[in-house]
């Protein structure tokens, strides 16, 4: 099919299936970035509120594993989100160490066993993830092992991943981005003697100078309560987008620092949306480190003006405010970016009204690609004389060694107005992806030119990326070599973000240490679009 044509196909039936709901909001958000008076500057500027930073308990709390079983019950709850009004939210709620959490950070050391029960206290039913841990399949909360309410499922495995930040988050059958969504994922930090030596190093002390973000755009209705577009065949397609953009739940966050190096570690716990991710200072980008990535750190720090974080990635990122003033203000900001490089948007929106972008239609105003502010930060004290550049080496990331490797081709297109992988739907007694432990492959995972970015993820175990071919040219721009990777290319990956047209190379390692065939899952982490069925069963057979 001729690219033109598709795209009114696409929009036609779009519109025809939206029919009367479709329903035009001007960006509310936006307009914090046009001119605007001194007045509303002010009352904009009123808005802002403090960064929640976690503490020991509560929601985020970090929970140090200390041997003891954790028991997490997912249960619904109310949380004041947004104008300190009570809103509807899922959690994952656990009692330990006589202390009470509300999706706590699990921290927990490498090499460690981790235990653990789900109680599902939801009226409906739902699973585990451990998002980007290496485990045996039947640990992995797949969606076959979803469990109805009032059940609980058992977990019990040896952590044997690098330091990083994983995280875990539902993978119920059928109902994942409604509940991840809805409250139902956390953090997971695992801890190993890299991390120690660079805590150690740069002096940091986590809740302090080093800070996890959790980042999610969600929408709210005029009561200030969480809402969910539904199935709007817009939001089936594209994904969830939500224009209130929270950092550790928090809407339209300010962090106060002192000059001096701060670490963030961020996770785009977005449903769909991709970031961007900049830090702005009088209109300038300023440079900042780079240090890890999924899986962990790097072998060393990448200086960096701008990242694109997909939906489920991860940054780690060294920001130097050493050399700021007290006053200065810096933005966190998500930068402008083509989300289709004009291709599918344009021809939707186009035809769907001349809207810019498809945002308008499943109740969110900020497209995808838009440019918003995520956080302020604010320099409001002088900070200690404390090491300002981080240490030349940070780990060892040995690479795969794919000579005998096999080469996979994987395609991403949409038929019909479903995202395939392969021309496959997800079928759960089907397994189009069969692998043998102890032997390495590569991916060349392929995106239809006429698509959106998919961001790509991998269960059970994680990957490097060999090369980019036939990249847009935004990302090409960012390219660190001759093979088109980008820096977050160049460590560790558990889900790697592939562009309309593009071909990622990935190297895969499946060796395994567990009795028998495994389960896993390759998906796209465009939550919609898994739940829609751009998910596939990856098994990994004993011999
Ligand atoms: Cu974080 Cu199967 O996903
Ligand atoms: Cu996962
Ligand atoms: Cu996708």
């Amino acid at each position: 099919m001729e690219r033109r044509k598709f795209l009114r196909y696409v929009a036609a039936s779009a519109a025809g299936i939206l029919g009367g709901r479709y329903l035009y909001r001007y960006a509310t958000h936006a307009s914090q970035n046009d001119s605007v008076g001194t007045a509303s500057v002010e009352a904009a500027a009123a808005r802002y509120a403090p960064l929640f930073i976690p503490g020991n308990s509560g929601p985020l709390g970090v929970l140090d594993m200390a041997g003891a079983l954790l028991t997490l019950t997912a249960r619904s709850t109310a949380l004041p989100l947004i104008q300190g009004k009570q809103s509807p939210f899922l959690v994952y709620e656990a009692q330990y160490g006589g202390k009470t959490y509300q999706n706590p950070i699990v921290r927990v050391q490498r090499g460690k066993q981790f235990n653990a029960r789900l109680q599902n206290g939801l009226d409906e039913p739902t699973i585990i993830h451990w998002h980007g841990l290496h485990l045996p399949g039947v640990m992995d909360g797949h969606p076959r092992t979803t469990i109805s309410a009032g059940k609980r499922y058992d977990y019990a495995f040896t952590v044997t991943n690098r330091s990083g930040m994983y995280w875990y988050h539902t993978h119920a059958l059928n109902r994942t981005a409604k509940q991840a969504y809805s409250g139902l994922a956390g953090i997971f930090m695992v801890e190993d003697e890299d991390e120690a030596a660079l805590r150690k190093t740069l002096q940091l002390e986590p809740g302090t100078n080093e800070l996890p973000l959790l980042i999610q755009d969600k929408q709210f209705n005029s009561s200030g309560e969480l809402t969910y577009a539904g199935n709007s065949m817009q939001q089936r397609m594209m994904g969830q987008l939500g224009d209130t953009i929270m950092v550790n739940l928090t809407a339209q966050p300010q962090l106060d620092i002192a000059n001096r190096l701060y670490r963030f570690r961020i996770l785009n716990g977005s449903n769909s949306r991709i970031y961007k991710l900049a830090f702005m200072h009088r209109g300038k980008m300023l440079p900042y480190s780079i240090i890890g990535t999924d899986g962990g750190l790097l072998d060393r720090p990448y200086t960096a003006q701008e990242v694109f974080l997909a939906p489920a990635e991860r940054v780690d990122i060294l920001f130097d405010a050493s050399h700021l003033r007290a006053d200065d203000e810096v933005l966190l900001k998500s930068l402008a970016f083509d989300a289709m490089e004009d291709e599918m948007m344009s021809g939707m929106g186009g035809a769907m009204g001349g809207m810019s972008g498809m945002g308008g239609m499943g109740g969110s105003s900020l497209a995808l690609g838009a440019e918003f502010e995520i956080m302020k930060l604010a320099v409001t004290r002088q900070g200690a004389a404390t090491p300002a550049s981080p240490p030349p080496t940070l780990s060892n990331i040995a690479r795969i060694d794919t000579r005998d490797a096999i080469v996979r081709n994987i395609s991403l297109a949409m038929q019909r107005m479903r995202w395939l992988i392969n021309g496959e739907s997800f079928n759960l007694d089907s397994y189009p992806i069969q692998s043998r432990n102890n032997t390495v492959e590569l991916w060349d995972i392929q995106n239809a030119k006429m698509s959106m970015p998919h961001p790509m993820h991998m269960h059970g175990f994680s990957f490097q990326v060999v090369n980019r071919r036939d990249s847009p040219s935004q990302v090409r721009k960012l390219a660190q070599d001759a093979s088109g990777r980008l820096i977050t290319d160049l460590g560790w990956k558990d889900t790697i973000l592939v562009w309309p047209g593009e071909t990622v190379r990935i190297a895969v390692d499946f060796t395994n240490e567990y009795e028998g065939d495994q389960t896993y899952l390759f998906h796209c982490h465009n939550l919609e679009h898994e739940d829609q069925g751009m998910m596939v069963n990856h098994r990994v057979s004993a011999a």
